[in-house]
Formats: C-alpha cells, structure tokens, sequence
C-alpha cells in the first residue's frame, strides 16, 4: 500500500477537530445537560475564552500544575497578560461578582458548556483543548447543595446510558482545620522526602496537599500510607461531610469514600467528588493476549482511570477574587470522556430522521426551480436529501438509491415549464406525474403512511 503523505498542516498537538461525526455526541450531551439544568433551575451563562491571567493564577492556585505548568499565557499587543480559561469556575465567579449577582435572589445557579485549555502532555482521555459543562451554585452552604450537584453530574451520565457509575468522595476540610491536616502530611512527606519524585519534593513545601494527587508511580506507596484528612476534621467540617453522605445514601447514589482525593485546584473547601464509569470488562478480559483484546484493555483501563467529572465546595473563592464572603458548591464533566466512554459502551444515539425523499434535477432551470422546492421541504419540516452538483440523472437516481429513499422526485426543463414533476416509487420503479404546486403535502402525505 502506497505510505499516506503527512499533511502540510495539522491539528495542533493535543488539540483536536469534532467531525460531524462525534458532533451528535456532543450534542446529546449538550442536550442532557440542558433538560437537566432547566428542570433544576440553572440559567445558560457563557463566558469569554480569554480572561486576565490572575484570574487563574489567584482563583486556581499558584501550587497547582494547572496554573504552573498548564496554562496558555501571553501578552496582547495592549500588554495586558491574558490567558485561554484552563478551567470554569474562576470566570464564573468573576462574572458572579462583576454582575452584581449578590443582589439576586441567592443561590445564584449557572451553568455552561464550552472549550477549555491546558497545556498538558497528551495522553489517553487528556487533551490540550478541551470541553466541559459545568453546574455552580452560588450562595449556599448547605450540604443539600453538594448532594444536588453530586446527583445531577450522575443523572447526566446515567441518562447518557453509562453504567457503572461510583463517585468518589472526600472532603478536605477547612480553614479551621486544613491548617493543622496540612502540618501533619508535611512532616510525614519529609520523612519520606527520598522517595517521592521530584515535583513531589517541591510541592511539599508549596502545598503538601498536592501531593496527594500526584500520578507518578513512585510516590503511591507513600500517599497511600499517608495520614487521612477524614481523621482530623473540624466539628463542623465533620457534621457537614456526614450530611452530604446522608442526602447521597438516602438517594441511593453509590459512592466510595476516598480519603486521598483532594482534586487539582486549590479553590476546594469540604467536599470534594469525582464520578468514573467503572469497566468491569476490564477485569474479566484477563490476561487474553490477542492485539485486539489488549487494545480494548488499553482504552477500557484509559476509561476507569480517567474521572468524567469532578468538583467540589469552594466557599472561599468569592471573597478570594474580590466579591463579599460567599460560599458555593459545583462541578464539571470532561465532553470528550464522556464521549469516549459511551463509544467505548457503543451507546446507540437516537437517529436524526433520515429523508425519505431525493430531490433530483436536470437542467438548469430545473435546478433553479429545485433550490426554492428543497427549502418548502425544509419549512414544512419534511427532510430530503439531494445532489445539486450531480447534473446526470443516473447518478443522482444511483446517490438515492444508496440512502435507500422511498421515492424520488424527479424535475427536467419540460416538467418546470407545465408546473409538473415525476414522482418516482423507488422500490417498484413505477412513476407519476403531478402538479408542483401541492407536492410538498402529496409527499407529506405519503411518507406518513
Ligand atoms: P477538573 O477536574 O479539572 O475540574 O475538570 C473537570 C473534568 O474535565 C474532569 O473530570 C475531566 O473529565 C475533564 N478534563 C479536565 N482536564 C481535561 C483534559 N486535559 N482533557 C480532557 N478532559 C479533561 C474543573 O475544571 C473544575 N472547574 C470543576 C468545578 C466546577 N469545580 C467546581 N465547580
């Protein structure tokens, strides 16, 4: 086979196009989320994709990789430095305090779906550009908030039809007793300095919470043995955690208490959740060795690994970013995961109604005449499909057969001329002849029977 010459141009690393293909995935996700959002009473927000660099730098966290090592940051020709959003809630707090939304009825409930960027290295389920919808709600601090966003990331993903769904769940306390947590897996991380790589070292000094979400194999001995947050909780950080496991239990959500899980942003008070969609294929494929197989073990174990969706309370970042004390509880789903997962399920999506009607044409006043016919079709909600580059009438009738229409409606220069065209049975071959004027509904007429 003649080797495939690399395009001049491509995509760039990490980044991706959404072929019209995947885009009904993307839609469906869209479209969950919205019903979802609706019902639940959060209002659609967008928001700019490039905001101030200290947005992120002050909201996310100077310790977190995101902020160190993932963020696309430049200057505009104004010299204001700026950056491509890595992430939702630091903008939608902004917005929050730039529109003065304290002044609504509280809690203010938001939520939105759109492209994110983090410069990250590129592996299975992580990309540079990516998508994400996410839910917050803004001037709570309620554990029955916690437990109806928890709920509502796991209606979405149940009703996308993924099975196996388990959240994690911890929380990482507070102000009250962070501080002392934080003391304690400090010097528990010094004594084992030598065996952590080396971003883990200097995260010990920064934030040594971080650690905890490191992903090199080297240091999960360590964290593992590591001291719990659940163990030292405040009174109050205490009987909130228990409320929200409460609300979870009562609604029959299933859930896995992970003391480790601290999650990559640093905004996180009290709870914080992840929701993954557990294969357990994966398990029962074995040891098989077939090329296949160990594919289909790389993607299922690609899949298990990678959370669709995390967040969390973050009851300090209002104030953090410059609005009044105001605390708030939401989360986000990774769209390209999500759509991962439900290929990898072979989710089968509703059909978009496929035409059962072809328009073809032949001479160009015909094709004229079947330009204004096609969007009468369009208008009275009838789908049809057609060929306007084709001009040989064999080709076109071969193009309607391949998407297997019922009839085909035929227009030449002598039909257009007496207000006629033929109507064409496509599994008989048996055609008619009847008056353009009233087709649309003839049609309407037949396709219904
Ligand atoms: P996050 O966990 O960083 O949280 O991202 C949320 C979800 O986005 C992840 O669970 C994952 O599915 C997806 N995701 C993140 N990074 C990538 C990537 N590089 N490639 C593909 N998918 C990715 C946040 O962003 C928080 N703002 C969530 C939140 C909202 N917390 C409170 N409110």
């Amino acid at each position: 086979m003649p080797r495939k010459k690399t395009p001049k141009f491509q995509s760039l690393t990490g980044m991706h196009d959404i072929l019209p293909e995947d885009q009904k995935y993307f839609y469906e996700i869209y479209k969950t989320a919205k019903n979802i959002a609706d019902f639940y009473g959060f209002g659609e927000i967008t928001t700019p994709i490039l905001e101030q660099a200290e947005l992120f730098s002050r909201g996310v966290g100077m310790a977190t990789d995101v902020v160190k090592k993932q963020m696309y940051t430049f200057r505009t020709k104004g010299g204001e430095l700026v950056t491509l959003r890595p992430e939702g809630t630091a903008s939608i707090v902004r917005a929050y305090i730039e529109h003065g939304m304290r002044t609504l009825p509280q809690p203010v409930k938001l939520w939105y779906f759109g492209p994110f960027f983090r410069y990250e290295k590129p592996q299975g389920g992580r990309y540079r550009q990516f998508w994400q919808f996410g839910f917050e709600i803004i001037g709570d601090a309620s554990p029955v908030e916690d437990a109806q966003v928890i709920l509502i990331f796991y209606k979405i993903l149940e009703e996308l039809k993924l099975k196996n769904l388990i959240i994690q769940i911890n929380s990482i306390g507070d102000h009250q007793c962070r501080p002392y947590y934080k003391r304690l897996l400090g010097s528990y991380l010094r004594a084992h300095h030598s065996s952590l790589c080396a971003d883990c070292r200097r995260r010990i000094k920064e934030n040594p919470l971080r650690v905890l979400d490191c992903k090199e194999e080297k240091c999960q001995s360590i964290i593992n043995s590591a001291p719990q947050i659940l163990d030292h909780l405040c009174r109050e950080c205490h009987d909130h955690f228990k409320e929200v496991l409460e609300y979870l239990d009562n609604l029959g959500l299933p859930y896995h208490l992970n003391p480790y899980l601290v999650r990559g942003l640093d905004y996180y008070t009290r709870t914080v959740f992840e929701i993954f969609a557990e294969q357990e294929e994966f398990h029962e494929l074995g040891d098989q060795e077939s090329k296949n197989n160990q594919e289909k073990k790389e993607s299922l174990s690609i899949i298990s690994k990678n959370a669709l969706a995390g967040g969390g309370r973050y009851d300090t970042l209002v104030k953090l970013l410059g609005g009044k004390e105001t605390p708030a509880f939401g989360a986000a789903g990774g769209v390209e995961r999500i759509v991962e997962a439900m290929k990898f399920a072979k989710i089968k999506l509703a059909r978009t109604q496929k035409p059962k009607i072809f328009l073809a044409q032949l001479g160009k006043q015909a094709k004229r005449e079947i330009l204004r016919l096609i969007e009468e079709f369009r208008q009275a909600k009838v789908p049809v499909a057609f060929s306007l580059s084709k001009d040989s009438l064999k080709s076109q009738l071969k193009l309607a057969d391949r998407l297997g229409v019922k009839y085909t409606l035929i227009l030449g220069q002598k039909e257009v001329v007496e207000g006629k065209i033929i109507i064409r049975n496509m599994q008989t071959g048996k055609q008619k002849i009847t008056a353009t004027k009233t087709i649309v509904q003839e049609m309407k007429k037949k396709i219904s029977k």
